[in-house]
């Protein structure tokens, strides 16, 4: 709905229920000519209570002015048809109200907002006062406790899980109803629309990212959504996550999962295989390198890494592993410092990767993620339909290879 519609709707449903409310008078003055006290059930409850002082003539709130002492009041409270609700108290008698108190507030408000295929607990059952104050209270709606206070005076055991989490999320922190319908909705947890579409009405920024990148994470949008990593009110982690920030990949990624008929490496058991783990996965940051939302590069990673086994070599294309790591490391023909693989002075990583067109891919010799062998060194490397070995052994002073690519050759550190 947009605003106009909205206001239009509104000013629609104020004028039906002023006129329910207008019959509501009417119906009343009817009612309060031919209506013998009647003890019913909630006449009987007050049995215990003083009876209700003689009216002498006197308007309600001549005795009740506490009732209209609210910042914000009700329609019918503020206008002192308070015989909407309540019977007039007989004297000697006692008041009560005009319907059982769980019809009572059905009777003019009959909008849609309290039906749905998910109705709240207490509004099922008619306990509007259970939220509502009938006559006014100091906050707008007629709610006498603000915001998340008031879902929270029932819902005690979230209260518990929220303060004792170390961080909350920001819109649960500003009311339970930017999520949360108060009364009904056709969504499950009385949610107000789809986890996508609420969530991301607030993360616009996330929405954009998705829809605007080449490479797409399904579970963005897919069964749970957002919540397949987030968890929407609480979490140990700033940014919301439902567990670390490994596990909550491996929720999925413990298993293969097929992408365009390529079958993706099964991360649960080649990190539990290898133990030698990458920089960024001992610190539980699969994020260090990978956008979780969407991507413009391969494999949804943060910055440019070449795809290939070769390619012409240029510094941008690994934008990826050099935000971490110097890139003179591939740069720089000669060196006694800069990297461990070199042949005394001579840069093997020079020689391998900074050729055109065929410079060797850091994937050639290093797994991204975990080995067995110091370094990440790979074990095999796929090369086509063949698994080549790298056949790689570190020694004191270097190491050496004995790859399928060519005879076994050893470097050297002489000079530091
Ligand atoms: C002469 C003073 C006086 C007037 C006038 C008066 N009340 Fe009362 N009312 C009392 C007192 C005293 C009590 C008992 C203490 C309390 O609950 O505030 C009471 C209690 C009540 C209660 C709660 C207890 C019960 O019996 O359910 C209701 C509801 C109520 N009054 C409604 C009304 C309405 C409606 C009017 C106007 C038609 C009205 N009163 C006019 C003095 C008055
Ligand atoms: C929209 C319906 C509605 C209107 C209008 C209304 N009341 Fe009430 N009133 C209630 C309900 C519901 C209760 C709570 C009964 C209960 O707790 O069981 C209540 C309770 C009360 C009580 C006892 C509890 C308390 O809050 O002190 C008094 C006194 C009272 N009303 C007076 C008034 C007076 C005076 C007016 C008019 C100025 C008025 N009411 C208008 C619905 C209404
Ligand atoms: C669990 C607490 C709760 C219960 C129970 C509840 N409400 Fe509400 N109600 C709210 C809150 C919170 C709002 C504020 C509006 C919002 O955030 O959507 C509200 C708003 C309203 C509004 C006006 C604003 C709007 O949405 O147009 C009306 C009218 C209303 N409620 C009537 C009722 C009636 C009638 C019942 C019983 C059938 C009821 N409520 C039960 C919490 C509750
Ligand atoms: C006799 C008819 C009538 C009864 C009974 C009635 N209401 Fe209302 N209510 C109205 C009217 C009329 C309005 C004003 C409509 C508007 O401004 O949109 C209203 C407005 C409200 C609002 C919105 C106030 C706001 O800030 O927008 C709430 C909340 C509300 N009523 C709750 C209740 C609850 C709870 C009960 C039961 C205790 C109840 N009403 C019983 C007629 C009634
Ligand atoms: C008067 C007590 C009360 C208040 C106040 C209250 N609730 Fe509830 N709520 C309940 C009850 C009772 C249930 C049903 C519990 C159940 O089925 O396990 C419920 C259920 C829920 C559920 C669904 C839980 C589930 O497991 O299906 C959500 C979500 C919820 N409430 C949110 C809110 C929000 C948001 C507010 C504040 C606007 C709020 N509640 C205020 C009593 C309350
Ligand atoms: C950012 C949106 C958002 C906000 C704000 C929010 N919720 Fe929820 N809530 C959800 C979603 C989504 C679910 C259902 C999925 C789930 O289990 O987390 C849910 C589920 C629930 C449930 C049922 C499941 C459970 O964990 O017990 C309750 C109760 C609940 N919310 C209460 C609240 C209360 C109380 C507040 C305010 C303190 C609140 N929510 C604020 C989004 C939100
Ligand atoms: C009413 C607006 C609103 C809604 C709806 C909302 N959020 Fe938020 N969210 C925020 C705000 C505000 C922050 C705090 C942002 C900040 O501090 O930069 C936040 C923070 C977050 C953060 C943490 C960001 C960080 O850097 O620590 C995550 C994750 C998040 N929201 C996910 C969700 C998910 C998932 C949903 C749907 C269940 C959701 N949000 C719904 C307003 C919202
Ligand atoms: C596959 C898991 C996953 C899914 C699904 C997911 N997120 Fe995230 N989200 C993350 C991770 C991991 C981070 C932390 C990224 C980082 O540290 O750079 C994050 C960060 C965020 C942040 C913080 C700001 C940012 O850009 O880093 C927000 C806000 C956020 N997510 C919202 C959402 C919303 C909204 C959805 C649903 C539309 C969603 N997320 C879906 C895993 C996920
Ligand atoms: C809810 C399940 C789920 C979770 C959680 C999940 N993923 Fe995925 N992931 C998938 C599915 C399904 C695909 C294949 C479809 C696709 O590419 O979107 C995939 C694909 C990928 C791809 C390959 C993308 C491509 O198209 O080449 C990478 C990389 C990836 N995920 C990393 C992560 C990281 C990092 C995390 C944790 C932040 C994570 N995933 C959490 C389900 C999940
Ligand atoms: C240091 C950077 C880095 C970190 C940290 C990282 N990845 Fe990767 N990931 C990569 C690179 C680079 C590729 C592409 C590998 C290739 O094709 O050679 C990749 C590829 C993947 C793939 C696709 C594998 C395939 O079979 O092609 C998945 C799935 C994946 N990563 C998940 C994860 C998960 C889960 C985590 C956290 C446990 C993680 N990554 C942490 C850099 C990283
Ligand atoms: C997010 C930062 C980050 C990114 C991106 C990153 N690394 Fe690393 N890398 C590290 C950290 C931190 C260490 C140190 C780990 C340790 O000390 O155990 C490391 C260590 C290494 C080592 C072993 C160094 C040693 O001395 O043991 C190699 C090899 C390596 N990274 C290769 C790569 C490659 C190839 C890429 C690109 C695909 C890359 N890294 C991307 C952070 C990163
Ligand atoms: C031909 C195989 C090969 C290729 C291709 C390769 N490396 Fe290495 N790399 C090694 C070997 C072997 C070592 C271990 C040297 C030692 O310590 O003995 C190493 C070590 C490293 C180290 C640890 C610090 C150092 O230099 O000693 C980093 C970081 C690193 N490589 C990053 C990269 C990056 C980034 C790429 C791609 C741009 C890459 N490597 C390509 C074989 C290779």
């Amino acid at each position: 709905m947009n605003r106009q519609a909205r206001i239009h709707a509104k000013a629609t449903h104020q004028a039906r229920l002023i006129l329910r409310l207008l019959s509501g008078i009417a119906f009343m003055h009817a009612c309060l000519v031919v209506a013998a006290p009647q003890l019913n059930s909630q006449a009987q409850s007050t049995m215990t209570r003083e009876p209700h002082p003689p009216l002498d003539d006197k308007s309600c709130i001549e005795c009740h002015d506490q009732i209209v002492s609210s910042e914000v009041l009700c329609m019918a409270t503020k206008e002192q048809m308070c015989t909407l609700c309540h019977a007039v108290p007989a004297a000697g008698g006692f008041s009560r109200l005009t319907e059982a108190s769980e019809q009572l507030c059905l009777k003019c408000h009959t909008e849609d907002k309290f039906k749905g295929s998910y109705v709240h607990g207490p509004v099922a059952v008619g306990a509007c006062i259970a939220c509502h104050d009938p006559h006014g209270g100091n906050a707008s709606e007629l709610i006498g406790v603000a915001g998340k206070q008031m879902c929270l005076t029932c819902h005690v055991e979230m209260d518990a899980r929220l303060s004792n989490a170390r961080f909350q999320h920001k819109a649960v922190a500003e009311g339970c109803t930017n999520c949360h319908a108060p009364h009904a909705s056709e969504y499950p947890f009385e949610l107000r629309a789809v986890t996508v579409e609420f969530c991301t009405e607030c993360h616009e920024d996330i929405l954009s990212e998705y829809q605007k990148s080449t490479v797409k994470h399904a579970p963005v949008i897919e069964e749970s959504a957002c919540l397949n990593c987030h968890d929407a009110h609480m979490a140990e982690d700033e940014r919301l996550l439902l567990t670390d920030g490994i596990d909550v990949c491996l929720k999925c990624h413990d298993g293969t999962i097929t992408v365009d008929q390529y079958e993706l490496a099964h991360m649960g058991q080649l990190l539990s295989e290898n133990p030698v783990h990458h920089g960024p996965i001992q610190e539980k940051e699969c994020s260090g390198c990978h956008r979780p939302h969407g991507s413009s590069y391969f494999r949804l990673l943060t910055d440019d890494y070449p795809k290939e086994f070769y390619t012409s070599f240029d510094k941008l294309k690994y934008d990826l592993c050099f935000r971490c790591h110097d890139s003179s490391l591939v740069t720089e023909q000669r060196t006694t410092t800069l990297t461990g693989f070199r042949d005394d002075d001579r840069n093997l990583h020079f020689v391998h990767v900074n050729k055109t067109p065929k410079g060797r891919t850091c994937r050639l010799c290093h797994q991204a993620h975990a080995s067995t062998l110091p370094k990440y060194i790979e074990g095999t490397v796929r090369f086509g339909s063949w698994d080549l070995p790298v056949g790689f052994n570190k020694t004191e002073n270097g190491g050496n290879c004995s790859p399928g690519c060519h005879s076994t050759k050893k470097y050297e550190l002489k000079a530091e």
